[in-house]
């Protein structure tokens, strides 16, 4: 295939012509596909069903009945698993409710409202507040730190995690720069993984702030495509403890995308300051979570193996749907020198970039198709892609037959708009 940069006006023009006849072609098909969502599917949910009827009559855990008041971190047997999962110690990990993004939400806001340990005034006196978004990232990242009135700084992404060299120019001279959100493996949406020299480097790094922290959501910790080309990444707490930094980074994870989304296991894990500090705030708030569910969870999931085995499954089920977007993608627009994008090993998306200025176009003209993509700047601090360039593909909920469907869709779309850009119009 010759690249569209090479072809003359004519032979652009004809391209164009081609492409819109099988782009009224697929809209005569009627299509009503969604790929907005980063969701498991049904047969994923299938595979956990059994974890219903686990409990029996049982409602004992090590710490005592599940069923009452208590245990405000978590019971033993979860905390001890999620350590297992994390490569890190249960003393240093409370577990909650369903939802890690709640586990951030509330860290935030008590930081607004107490500050952390070594701040002088809470987060919410502090005038012009900053945060560091690596982009593309996770929308509800964002409107996190949107709607608790943080001015969100971009910071670009590589195959290696953030742009180092940016973030510690900016972090060392701006004291009001109080966090960053870090998506370490299997980054969302590109699947990137953060290298070893990434992660020394920023807890290591010199801030202006003295209470910096880092929310190191660790979503995908153990969702590998496959078997035999896993990412890893360090301990972050124990990195963060040798470079003497040991405040700086609060660590999330939860059961959503390995059992329920909406009914798993969040958890949250720092250091022992830290997590006193929270602790005492969080014995006011509730007088303990599900620890019912957190029980169903361990006698279904009782150590890493099991949930190991699990996961595998879970791969069986999608590796053929992210294998069916990397092969499209790669049919439809390998050579054609407008599109790129990431195979990643793990995580849930795919991130597909444009040509410069056309990815809302391209998402427009898939929805008038009847193919729904998560809006393009959704990936971005306010919804704003400056470079108007990048599409995420969530593929994990349709089926491959859908898929195959949508993506052909996104590309007739992708080289319409790349075609009608080079012709200027
Ligand atoms: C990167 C990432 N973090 C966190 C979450 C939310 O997780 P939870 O269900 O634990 O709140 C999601 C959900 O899509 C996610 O993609």
């Amino acid at each position: 295939m010759r690249s569209y940069s090479e072809l003359s006006r004519e032979d652009l023009a004809a391209e164009r012509q081609v492409l819109l006849d099988q782009y009224n072609l697929l809209q005569g098909l009627n299509l009503k596909l969604d790929m907005t969502r980063g969701k498991p599917g049904a047969e994923q949910l299938d595979l956990s069903k059994s974890m219903n009827q686990i409990l029996g009559d049982e409602y004992l855990s090590e710490e005592g009945d599940c069923r009452n008041y208590g245990i405000a971190y978590g019971i033993k047997e979860i905390r001890d698993l999620f350590a297992q999962i994390l490569d890190t110690n249960s003393e240093l990990v409370i577990a909650g409710n369903n939802s890690s993004l709640s586990m951030m939400f509330d860290t935030l806001m008590r930081s607004m409202i107490y500050g952390e340990i070594e701040s002088d005034k809470p987060w919410a006196f502090v005038e012009k507040r900053k945060w560091l978004c690596p982009v593309p990232g996770y929308d509800r990242h964002f409107a996190i730190t949107r709607d608790l009135g943080f001015e969100m700084i971009n910071i670009p992404m590589n195959d290696n995690g953030p742009d180092m060299d940016m973030v510690e120019s900016l972090v060392a001279s701006d004291s009001s720069i109080k966090g960053m959100w870090c998506l370490p493996l299997y980054s969302n949406p590109d699947g990137y993984i953060y290298s070893e020299e990434t992660c020394r480097r920023l807890v290591s790094m010199k801030t202006a702030a003295p209470d910096f922290r880092i929310f190191w959501d660790n979503a995908y910790v153990v969702h590998h495509l496959y078997e035999d080309n896993q990412g890893s990444i360090p301990d972050i707490l124990s990195l963060a403890q040798n470079m003497n930094n040991p405040n700086r980074v609060y660590q999330f994870a939860s059961m959503s995308k390995i059992t329920f989304p909406g009914s798993g296991i969040a958890c949250m894990s720092s250091n022992q300051d830290n997590l006193a500090r929270a602790q005492k705030y969080l014995a006011t708030r509730s007088i303990g979570p599900d620890k019912m569910n957190q029980l169903r969870h361990v006698k279904y999931l009782p150590n890493l193996d099991a949930v190991k085995i699990l996961m595998k499954k879970h791969a069986q089920l999608l590796l053929p749907k992210f294998k069916a977007v990397d092969d499209i993608l790669n049919q439809e627009l390998n050579g054609l020198d407008i599109a790129s994008w990431h195979s990643p090993l793990g995580g849930y998306f795919i991130s597909l970039y444009v040509v410069d200025g056309t990815a809302k176009k391209v998402v427009k003209m898939a929805k008038e198709a009847g193919v729904a993509l998560t809006p393009a700047g959704a990936t971005f601090p306010y919804g704003v892609d400056p470079r108007d360039n990048n599409i995420r593909i969530a593929p994990t909920f349709p089926s491959v037959d859908d898929i195959n469907k949508a993506v052909k869709v996104l590309t007739v779309c992708v080289k319409l708009a790349a075609v009608e850009k080079l012709l200027g119009e």
